[in-house]
């Protein structure tokens, strides 16, 4: 694959994007790096809430992928985890865009609990091309490209085809917050769900992973408020290509900067989702 940058439209869409190369590349460095300090004391740093954690990994691990990205396509643009932290705008322009979440799972890894992922998402025109998500410890790597398939390890995933919310295993993340308003609506959205019949509601701690596993088929459905857009890029294209459907939880299309989602194996089950949640406001990505 040819390794020129890609500056617009004509040349993101032919043959040369770098999806083989970014594929390829993603198990070298950073999970490394994650697994080896997984194990080791952190500096842990608290962010918007006291359960929204950064270590100096997360930092390290970003910078690395922005700066292998950045020399190789030095005109695009990129959205990562931590440099909006630290208060770079998350503005999802037509431009081609990389959106990246260096460590998706914070609080599991500093933790040691072995549920933690790169992810890394491309988008031109607003549109969403590839996704990349890396599970540092179980080392699975799961990929989508628009029109392509998704697949984990060169196998292709299928969404489940379960319609049925009385038989469906769903899965969820907290967020952030932890005030008693947004508790109430959480634990609330948890007991309808289990209250509708689903057999099981889940929060492994990472959103990206419990998206690969909807994308896997091995979950029927998703949903959570309080996430961003680096959570969202890369599975969204990988649910799509395993045929699965990622939408708001107002039951309209998604909005990658809403900080909201529901998906699902299929369309019925992702409307009974929306159906049945009430919405808990984190504003947006692209107003902070
Ligand atoms: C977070 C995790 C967490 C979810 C948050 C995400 P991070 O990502 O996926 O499970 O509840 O909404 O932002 O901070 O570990 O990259």
């Amino acid at each position: 694959m040819a390794r020129r940058e890609c500056d617009g439209q004509e040349e993101a869409l032919s043959e040369q994007w770098p999806f083989e190369d970014v594929t390829q590349r993603s198990h070298i460095d950073a999970p490394h790096i994650i697994r080896k300090a997984l194990s080791e004391e952190k500096r842990v740093s608290t962010k918007t809430s006291a359960a929204d954690l950064v270590t100096e990994t997360d930092h390290v691990v970003e910078a690395l992928i922005l700066q292998e990205l950045q020399t190789r396509f030095p005109s695009h643009r990129f959205i990562a985890e931590e440099a909006a932290a630290a208060g770079a705008k998350c503005v999802l322009t037509p431009s081609p865009t990389w959106i990246v979440d260096p460590i998706d799972g914070t609080c599991n890894f500093v933790h040691r609990f072995p549920t933690v992922a790169v992810s890394i998402g491309f988008a031109v025109n607003q549109e969403l091309e590839f996704g990349v998500i890396y599970h540092c410890t179980e080392e699975r790597l799961y990929t989508g490209r628009r029109g392509q398939g998704a697949f984990c390890n060169g196998q292709q995933l299928r969404v489940s085809g379960e319609t049925d919310l009385s038989k469906a295993l769903v899965l969820t993340e907290i967020g952030p917050r932890r005030d008693p308003v947004t508790l109430k609506l959480f634990l609330s959205n948890m007991e309808r769900l289990l209250h509708a019949g689903a057999h099981g509601v889940r929060v492994i701690g990472s959103s990206t992973l419990a998206l690969c596993h909807l994308a896997a088929g091995t979950a029927d459905a998703y949903y959570q408020f309080g996430l961003h857009c680096w959570d969202l890029a890369a599975a969204t294209v990988i649910i799509r290509e395993a045929g699965g459907v990622v939408m708001d939880t107002s039951g309209g299309p998604l909005d990658l900067m809403s900080c909201r989602v529901v998906a699902a194996g299929t369309q019925e089950m992702a409307v009974l989702i929306t159906q049945a949640l009430q919405t808990i406001n984190y504003g947006r990505d692209d107003e902070r």
